[in-house]
Formats: structure tokens, sequence, C-alpha cells
């Protein structure tokens, strides 16, 4: 009896406590200026934590189980390239200038622009192929460090009815990066052996942005596949009217 009780009692402190954060504070339909500093004041206090009141995983580090980069003969960067268990670091730096859209209508394209002072994918990798004429392979520990990147996520939402309550779920989720540089490092190239290895990540370093310009749209469509994951999740959480306020 009395354990019936106590569950009904624990059963109603969660109902309450599911209810919308009060703070933040919701902001206007598309107030860019509100949304910003709310994400900002997320991204600093929550990053490396998570937020369950959000629905929101820990970002930093955030877990990439499995990365595979392969890109054809036709590419001057012909490789197979596979990261696993590795981890991006940064993302709680990361700061927020300007959002568009987030007004009142969900099935519109939603943008976030933002800056990244410095985030690193850093883990165990893989590597085999062609790189600007060089051939190259090895399997050790990687860190590719992109330092003061701009970047814009853009995504549309499909408004999802459930229980009589409008959520809203992203979709066709695209990332561009724009980094100012970005340092790779390989470590036990060419099976350790250390003067080729050492040749190879200063070649990488010296060319650096024709190799990412290169490798950059299959980075990015893995990181959308993740961002979307991340942003569907915290919007599945209430229904997209308890985000803002008139
Ligand atoms: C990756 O490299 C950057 C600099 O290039 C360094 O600041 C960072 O600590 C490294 N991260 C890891 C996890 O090794």
């Amino acid at each position: 009896m009395s354990r019936i009780i106590l569950s009904i009692v624990i059963c109603f402190v969660l109902d309450v406590l599911a209810d919308f954060p009060t703070d933040p504070k919701p902001c206007k339909y598309g107030d860019s200026d509100c949304i910003v500093k709310v994400m900002n004041d997320l991204i600093s206090n929550k990053a490396t934590i998570g937020d369950r009141a959000l629905n929101l995983v820990k970002l930093d580090p955030l877990p990439v189980t499995k990365m595979n980069i392969k890109q054809g003969a036709e590419s001057p960067v012909n490789i197979d390239l596979t990261f696993t268990d590795n981890n991006v670091y940064g993302i709680s730096s990361m700061k927020f200038r300007k959002v568009k859209g987030f007004g009142k209508s969900i099935d519109k394209k939603h943008e976030l622009l933002l800056n990244a002072g410095k985030l690193s994918l850093a883990g165990p990798y893989k590597i085999k192929g062609k790189v600007l004429i060089l051939p190259i392979s090895g399997n050790g520990e990687s860190n590719m460090t992109l330092v003061n990147c701009d970047m814009i996520v853009s995504f549309t939402g499909i408004p999802v009815e459930k229980d009589g309550e409008t959520y809203m779920e992203a979709t066709n989720l695209k990332l561009s990066t724009k980094p100012e540089r970005l340092y790779y490092h390989f470590s036990n190239l060419f099976n350790g052996d250390k003067a080729l290895g050492d040749n190879m990540n200063t070649f990488l370093n010296d060319n650096w942005e024709a190799i990412f310009l290169e490798v950059q749209q299959s980075m990015q469509s893995a990181f959308a596949e993740i961002f979307q994951t991340i942003i569907s999740n915290v919007f599945s959480k209430y229904p997209y009217a308890k985000f803002f306020e008139e």
C-alpha cells in the first residue's frame, strides 16, 4: 500500500519537473538576439554536462563512434580514412552569432550562424590511399584541429503531431564550415617509420587547405547527421510553442 502511494508521489514530482524549464525564459518567436543569448548560455553552462531538462546530450567531448571518409580515384585526395571511437573537443567554446527562422511556422528553413575558436577531432584512425600523389598509410591516433572556424547549420523544420500538440523535427540539416586554419596530426604513419611519418605530417599541414577542400563534404555530412539528431532530440522534449512566446 505505502509503496503504491510512494510511486504516485514520485510520478507527480517527475511530471512537475518535466514542465518547460523556467530558466532560461523563452524568447519571442524569431528574436535572433534573445535566442543567440540563450543558446550561448546553454552551450557554455551545459555543453560539458548535458541538460536532461532539454534532452540535450553532453556535447563536449562529443563521442563520434565511427566516421569513414572515402574519396574515389577521381579526387586528388584518394583515401579511405576511418575514425573509430573518436571525440570532438571544443564545442563548449562555440559562440552563436545569429539565428534565422525559429518563427511561428515550423516548416521553414532555420539557420544557426556560429564560430568555434578551436575544435578537435581526436582518437584512433586508420588510413590508406594517396594524398596529392603521395602514398599514405597508417593506423594510430590522430588529431585534426580546426581553428577559428565559422559555421552555418541550416535545417528544415517538420511539424510532428503528438497527443494533440505540435513538435518540431529537424530534417535536411546542412553544415558548412570555414576554418581559418586546420592542423593535422597522424601518429604511427607508415608502420611507425618516424622520418616518413614526420614528413607526411608536415606535408599535410603545408597543404591543409587543398586537402580540407577535398574531404570537407564528407566530414560535413557526417557531422550534419550528428547535429540533426541533437537538435531533433531537444525539440522532441516539449511542443514547439513552449520554446517561445508571442
Ligand atoms: C589536438 O591538437 C591541438 C593542437 O593542434 C591541441 O591543442 C589539442 O589539445 C589536441 N587534442 C588532443 C585530444 O590531443
